[in-house]
């Protein structure tokens, strides 16, 4: 952290807008201008555009609201709210300390080194674009009833981004925010072994909001709100504070009454209900007709053979038509 903090007072001082010179901006941080071009180049490799324009200085492209630390602590009962501007994986960060943390704390990050999604797979994280947000829930139900997680989170982030106006959104099985059939977000969920019965969970959403097309590393079409909602994309914070309030009140359900609840909130957000897809299942692919998801949280294939469920974290779904 305290290597980036020259860089995040840089970058402070550039929200604003305006353009600051070399000079300025080295006297203010105490270093010299060679140094403030080389940390604004490190800020340029989070993913920030800024321009130089001689005689003038420095300038953000776009403009940048950092997410605010304090508005998220008040909004929070006991459990705790870490937000680390450069961080390697939010989801990492609470792996790292379940053995000290309450049920429903939680971190978020302006930049992932090493934001990850299932099986080991690069989240591109560029700085300040997206909202990068994880929560530690100890699962009385223990191991088993993980499965079903990023389906219960998946349903309960759609529906508060509908309460704050955002329509369109869908889900796809079993972690996937999508919208027009692109990836707008993705849900992991993590397990760092047992506490007594329970299981210590980590679940972690990265959800775009306004990433540059120009942005690498992304092997299959994507979107962000920035389309969903016509440009008029929600204030990062308080869309967090939204969101950990709906993840509060779905898995407090889930832990009380199951999946059943979710089941029918799920199959009127799924993007492939009555579609054609196939699953691939490690080696073996399988092709059917979406009939939407059981109360175990597998999803339900009409396939020459009948109606069949899956479930399992090898699984992917990819549409067929
Ligand atoms: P499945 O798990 O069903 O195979 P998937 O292809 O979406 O679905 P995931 O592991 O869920 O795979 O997600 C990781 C994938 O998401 C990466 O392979 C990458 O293509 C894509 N990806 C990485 N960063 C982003 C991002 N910021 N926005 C959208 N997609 C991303
Ligand atoms: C996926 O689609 O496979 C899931 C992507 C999950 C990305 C989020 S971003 C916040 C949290 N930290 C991580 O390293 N991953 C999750």
């Amino acid at each position: 952290m305290k290597e980036h903090s020259t860089k995040l007072t840089l970058l402070t001082c550039l929200s604003d807008g305006q353009f600051h010179s070399g000079e300025k901006l080295g006297e203010l941080l105490g270093i010299s201008r060679a140094a403030v071009s080389k940390h604004i180049k490190g800020i340029q490799c989070w993913g920030i555009d800024i321009f130089r324009i001689q005689g003038r200085g420095y300038q953000l492209a776009d403009p940048l609201e950092m997410l605010s630390q304090s508005s998220l602590v008040a909004a929070s009962d006991d459990a705790s709210v870490d937000v680390i501007p450069i961080i390697d994986s939010t989801n990492q960060y609470l792996l790292d300390r379940t053995s000290e943390l309450s049920s429903g704390s939680v971190c978020l990050a302006e930049y992932q080194a090493a934001g990850r999604g299932r099986r080991g797979r690069e989240w591109v994280s560029p700085f300040g674009a997206n909202l990068y947000l994880s929560m530690y829930w100890k699962l009385d139900a223990g191991m088993a009833a993980a499965m079903g997680l990023s389906l219960v989170v998946g349903v309960a982030v759609v529906e508060a981004l509908e309460k704050i106006g955002v329509q369109g959104i869908k889900l796809k099985w079993p972690n996937d925010l999508y919208y027009n059939d692109k990836k707008l977000a993705g849900i992991l969920v993590e397990l760092s072994g047992q506490a007594g019965g329970a299981a210590n969970i980590v679940i972690g959403l990265g959800l775009n909001m306004s990433m540059k097309s120009e942005v690498e590393g992304i092997d299959q079409p994507w979107t962000s709100l920035t389309e969903v909602c016509n440009g008029e994309v929600p204030n990062r914070t308080e869309l967090a504070q939204a969101l950990i309030c709906a993840w509060h009140t779905a898995l407090t359900d889930y832990e009380l009454n199951g999946m059943s609840g979710f089941v029918p909130r799920w199959n009127r957000l799924d993007n492939f209900l009555g579609r054609n897809v196939r699953l691939l299942i490690g080696p073996r692919e399988l092709e059917g007709e979406v009939m939407g998801i059981n109360e175990q949280g597998a999803v339900l294939l009409k396939t020459h053979n009948g109606l069949e469920s899956h479930i399992g974290g090898e699984i992917s779904l990819r549409k067929n038509d």
